[in-house]
């Protein structure tokens, strides 16, 4: 599917997402390396997690060509592969839908992420309209997760980044793609979140 969502015009919300994104990142379900053109020259390092074999050839392939360093790892979401405070930015996009458990992948990214980092998020969420909200609850139910390799259409991902621990600092809701019928899975939001910071009680 990675090429149809690019000619769908994906590769503006990339760009869009991503032009504030600077020193070691870390993103999370790289996929076929769909983001790594967009990253810009401020980024000096990239880790970049893939679970799916075949997904991790391609953006080991893709990485090849990056003008910073990239590692490719084999692992997932709530167990990221870096040390606490060591990354200035993480980014998800289009994984939230799938993993097994966003609180446990979102706690992992706050984990992760040095103070004043921040969250670079592009996902398919939950619809704000309940007529279609309904409708995603029923296809979750039964055969988009079947269908779709883990994929959740209904996800409430914004409140689970804020439940987190994280203030949204910046949020886009648009339908993607913009063109043709709506469908499950159009509602989407792009954004940024910084963590909150801990407060201990004395
Ligand atoms: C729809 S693709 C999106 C790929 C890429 N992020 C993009 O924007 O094109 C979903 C990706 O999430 C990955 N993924 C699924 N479950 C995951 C998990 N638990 N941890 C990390 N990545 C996961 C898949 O292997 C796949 O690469």
């Amino acid at each position: 599917m990675a090429p149809a969502i690019e000619r769908q015009g994906a590769a503006g919300h990339r760009a869009r997402l991503l032009q504030g994104v600077s020193g070691r990142v870390l993103e999370v379900g790289a996929g076929t390396g769909s983001n790594l053109p967009h990253f810009p020259a401020a980024v000096t390092e990239l880790v970049a997690v893939e679970p799916e074999p075949r997904l991790r050839a391609q953006v080991e392939a893709a990485a090849a060509g990056a003008a910073f360093p990239v590692t490719v790892v084999d692992a997932v979401a709530d167990r990221l592969p870096v040390e606490d405070s060591s990354v200035d930015a993480v980014v998800i996009t289009l994984v939230l839908c799938s993993v097994p458990d966003q609180a446990a992948a979102l706690a992992e990214a706050r984990r992760v992420l040095a103070p004043g980092g921040r969250l670079y998020f592009w996902e398919h969420v939950r619809s704000d309209r309940p007529r279609v909200a309904r409708v995603q609850q029923v296809v979750d139910a039964t055969i988009w997760p079947v269908i779709g390799g883990g994929c959740h259409t209904g996800r409430d991902t914004v409140a689970a980044i804020e439940a987190a621990g994280f203030t949204v600092e910046r949020l886009e809701r648009f339908r993607f793609p913009e063109d043709g019928p709506p469908m499950p899975a159009s509602p989407h939001v792009l954004g940024t979140a910084r963590a909150r910071a801990v407060t201990t009680s004395s």
